[in-house]
């Protein structure tokens, strides 16, 4: 060990032995101060803050006793080593209690034994030191990560937070552009922006009680509102017509489900996808005399029969510029006149079993 920078407190009563201990130790590198009493000592102590002391126990003023007590309360890493006469054994015990390190008796035969004594203190004292320093160290690292970790988290949290915030922007977005087109095309043929409102929850009904998962019946309630989509390549002369339509005529109109599917079925998207079925297929007739292809029973898709019963119901609970809306009785015998016919039986069970469910929403949504 390099001792040139240790610096030891050498407080003794008796100058003789300071001078031996301070001369032997100053030979070894050590530099050293020297106190001839415990008030000294002490004072000397805190101004100089020693790396090591070796103090006398029988001292005038204040004695070894009370020097070790006070120096071991106040700075216990610091070794402090006994140098006393060969006294009672009581004396070494309460001493070593007191907080001494070690204890050489006097008169010292070699002061190596000293020396030695002082080398083991403050080899201890270093490597406590050390110890002290590496914990700190690895608290001071673990702090940091945790904080470092924490603040990971928080960043990820927030990314995570916009991006789903983001997400549901997009659908919100997707879901209104859907119901205005769905909105903009029912208005262009005169019924209200409501109805397309009204058959996607109809729709979203009738699919759950028929037995659809809900993220299915979800998807159909999106693509429902652009049921009739390809009415936006009817000419408007046909399509609001004030009189009666000639047969001519009424073939342009159907065209709106090929022209609807035509529109949305390149899509890979699979709210578009059901969508260009619902437009194709939301005219056709359980008993196969619907258009535009004929299909009948279990041929037509079940979104298109479950949204062509939501479309009627809807209709005809509605006012329009032609009619009246009509009353639940006249719409109930209507639907049992088509059950099996124009609707698929089973489906149409299931809609009117809950009809008040149905009525509920209408009240909800209704016609401005
Ligand atoms: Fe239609
Ligand atoms: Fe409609």
């Amino acid at each position: 060990m390099d001792n040139s920078e240790l610096t030891i407190l050498v407080i003794d009563d008796e100058a003789f032995v300071r001078e031996t201990i301070s001369d032997y130790l100053s030979d070894s590198g050590f530099e050293i101060l020297g106190a001839g009493d415990g008030e000294e000592g002490l004072d000397v102590f805190r101004k100089e803050s020693p790396d090591a002391v070796l103090v006398d126990l029988n001292m005038p003023k204040v004695d070894g006793f009370e020097v070790l007590k006070e120096i071991s309360a106040e700075s216990p890493d610091t070794p402090i080593i006994v140098v006393s006469g060969a006294g009672l054994i009581q004396d070494a015990i309460k001493a070593v209690r007191l907080g001494a390190w070690d204890f050489v008796t006097k008169p010292i035969v070699d002061l190596k034994i000293l020396e030695h004594a002082l080398g083991q203190g403050l080899e201890r004292a270093s490597l406590i030191a050390e110890n002290r320093r590496y914990k700190e160290h690895l608290e001071a690292e673990v702090e940091k990560r945790t904080e470092d970790l924490r603040h990971e988290v928080k960043v990820r949290r927030e990314a995570q937070e916009a991006f789903m915030a983001l997400q549901d922007e997009v659908i919100e977005t997707q879901k209104e552009i859907i119901l205005t087109l769905g909105e903009v095309v029912e208005t262009r043929s005169n019924e209200t922006a409501n109805h397309v409102r009204r058959v996607a929850e109809l729709s979203y009904i009738l699919a759950r009680r028929y037995g659809l998962e809900k993220e299915e019946a979800d998807l159909l309630r999106l693509a429902s509102p652009m049921h009739d989509v390809g009415k936006i390549g009817i000419p408007d002369t046909i399509l609001n017509k004030p009189g009666k339509l000639t047969p001519d005529e009424i073939k342009v109109i159907q065209t709106h489900t090929t022209i609807g599917h035509e529109i949305l079925k390149h899509s890979e998207r699979p709210i578009i996808k059901a969508a260009a079925i619902v437009a194709y297929e939301h005219h056709e007739r359980w008993d196969g005399t619907g258009y535009p292809q004929g299909l009948s029973g279990e041929e037509i898709n079940i979104y298109g029969r479950i949204t062509g019963i939501a479309d009627v119901f809807d209709a005809l609970g509605s006012e329009r510029v032609y009619k009246k809306a009509w009353s639940i009785e006249k719409i109930k015998g209507y639907f049992a006149e088509g059950r099996g016919k124009q609707f698929d039986p089973q489906l149409t069970d299931l809609f009117f079993d809950g009809i008040d469910e149905i009525l509920e929403l209408r009240r909800k949504h209704p016609d401005g």
